[in-house]
């Protein structure tokens, strides 16, 4: 068995390199796979040749504390195994994560890139470069006049259409939707700190709050695009949708693929997308064609799209049959199945404490501000509730404190909220959605061995030192003479807590140490 990264082999080809070429001009990285079984028995048997590095362990020990978190060395190998038309993939798409998204983005897995804002940057509309960005695989290079999607399956006329005639308003209405993406990754760390999970494929972007943002989209509804290709033929139920980058599974070969009920297809909840927030789609984020589909798992939002087919029933792709699933607390290793869980769509209500931080050490005068996101996949957040005593007392934001209300997108709020006490202190929020849902209370309500939908409440811990007490007053007077900082509190402090003098008085004001007889 190869070891783990850091420390892996370096890789080694076995035997003469293969060659897949990629399926159409001007479209490089992207060989397509689902239609020639014989080339995938050909990739799965030279793929069976290699002891690939195993994944590193960093769920019963601390994440390493590198950007980027986590390398990615196995997928880097698989694609390098592939040869001609895959190898250069790692690296091509590292340079996009380097052009396209902000400089000081948490990488938490390079290969595939899989990457979250910092937490201070928080907007209603998420700007493009901040965008989390969630891939299984590499990002493939189209060109835009090369390109079209096939619509096939269960319709009438099946069709090619081109991104011309996408966006000829003759043939297809605009429209733009301000809509949130939300992976159900979002906040895994929580439910890996507690209950460490799945250590499959699945776990390789230890997610904290950033795995989640809001961008305006443009595009065409998809029901449009069904009706242009002549309607559903009877029986056809599910849409299911493929994108151009291979995807590596238990040994087998894949493109990504997941699929949508038609209903979600029939209300104009499901759009295909060429701009985010006014811009051609950035390649990371799916260029030239994405699917948006309104308040589900992120996963169903299909990048890079090739291929719309019509199914009677869900997709038994990987993506949509394996993963994506949520258990009960009682399924785990020992008894996990593919059905014995069910299928995330819907995303519930969540939302997060982006600032403070845990673990801050805040200096205040009676009031803390707090700044957050609020999220529900079904509606949209009415109501958010912060408590800084870990759930007991809850206060309202107020409506002033919270952006734009919009179907099937989140809203960022603050609050300054009052806290009056010292110490470590937990603070928490939770959210109500206009259907009056709200969050279980803590990670282990709902722990889910795929370590997906962490939705119970977030909570921080933080440090409260309240300026408005006289004797904190006081003790930050003197440090602030001496020029020292009050924090990190971990640091001892450097001077004296008190005089003799003060010391003596002190006590015979509180009557001594020792009771009198
Ligand atoms: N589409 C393709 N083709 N390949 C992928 O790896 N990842 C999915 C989805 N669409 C993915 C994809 C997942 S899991 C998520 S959460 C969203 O894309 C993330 O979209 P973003 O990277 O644009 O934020």
């Amino acid at each position: 068995m190869a070891i783990a990264e850091p420390d892996h082999a370096p890789f080694q080809a076995r035997g003469e390199p293969p060659n897949f070429p990629e399926e159409f001009p001007g479209w490089a990285g992207y060989v397509e796979w689902e239609k020639y079984p014989e080339k995938k028995k050909q990739a799965e048997e030279i793929l069976a040749k290699y002891d690939f590095p195993t994944a590193p362990e960093f769920q019963f020990k601390p994440l390493p504390d590198t950007n980027p978190v986590l390398e990615g060395v196995r997928w880097k190998y698989y694609h390098y195994a592939m040869g001609e038309g895959l190898k250069d993939i790692p690296d091509i798409s590292w340079k996009y994560v380097l052009k396209e998204k902000s400089p000081d983005m948490l990488h938490v897995l390079q290969f595939p890139y899989n990457g979250e804002p910092p937490r201070d940057r928080l907007t209603e509309i998420t700007p493009n470069a901040d965008h989390f960005v969630r891939n299984h695989g590499g990002i493939p290079e189209i060109e835009e006049d090369k390109y079209f999607f096939d619509v096939e399956g269960l319709v009438n006329n099946p069709k090619r259409i081109s991104l011309k005639d996408l966006k000829n308003p003759d043939l297809f209405p605009q429209i733009t939707k301000t809509v949130t993406l939300q992976c159900s990754g979002t906040r895994r760390i929580e439910q890996i700190h507690e209950y460490p999970g799945d250590g499959d494929e699945l776990i390789n972007a230890p997610w904290g709050e950033g795995a989640i943002g809001t961008a305006k989209w443009t595009g065409v509804s998809l029901k449009k695009v069904i009706k242009y290709c002549g309607g559903l033929k009877d029986g056809g139920m599910h849409v299911e949708f493929f994108g151009a980058d291979t995807y590596f599974k238990k040994g087998h070969i894949y493109n990504y693929a997941v699929s949508v009920p038609y209903r979600k297809v029939k209300v104009n909840e499901v759009m295909l997308a060429y701009e985010m927030n006014g811009e051609p789609l950035p390649k990371i984020h799916g260029f030239p064609l994405r699917v948006v589909v309104f308040g589900y798992i992120g996963a169903r939002s299909c990048k890079w799209l090739t291929r719309i087919n019509v199914i009677p029933g869900p997709s038994m792709a990987p993506v949509q049959m394996k993963e994506y699933i949520y258990y009960t607390p009682q399924i785990g290793k020992q008894n996990a199945t593919y059905s014995n869980g069910f299928s995330i769509q819907t995303m519930p209500v969540s939302s997060a404490i982006m600032t403070p931080l845990n673990h801050d050490q805040i200096i205040h005068d009676g009031k803390i501000k707090l700044t957050g996101w609020a999220y529900s996949g079904s509606g949209w957040p009415e109501r958010v509730e912060v408590s800084g005593d870990g759930g007991s007392i809850w206060y309202e934001v107020p409506f002033t404190g919270m952006s734009t209300k919009y179907f099937h997108a989140w809203r960022v709020w603050e609050y300054e909220m009052p806290v009056d006490a010292e110490g470590w202190l937990e603070f928490c929020v939770r959210t109500w959605d206009d259907a009056l849902n709200t969050q279980p209370t803590y990670v282990r309500s709902a722990w889910n061995w795929d370590l997906h939908v962490t939705s119970s409440c977030h909570r921080i811990k933080v440090y409260s030192i309240n300026r408005s007490r006289p004797a904190t007053a006081k003790r930050l007077k003197v440090l602030d003479n001496l020029g020292v900082s009050i924090v990190p509190i971990t640091h001892p402090v450097p001077m004296d807590l008190e005089t003799d003098e003060e010391y003596i008085e002190e006590m015979k004001a509180r009557q001594g140490r020792d009771p009198l007889e």
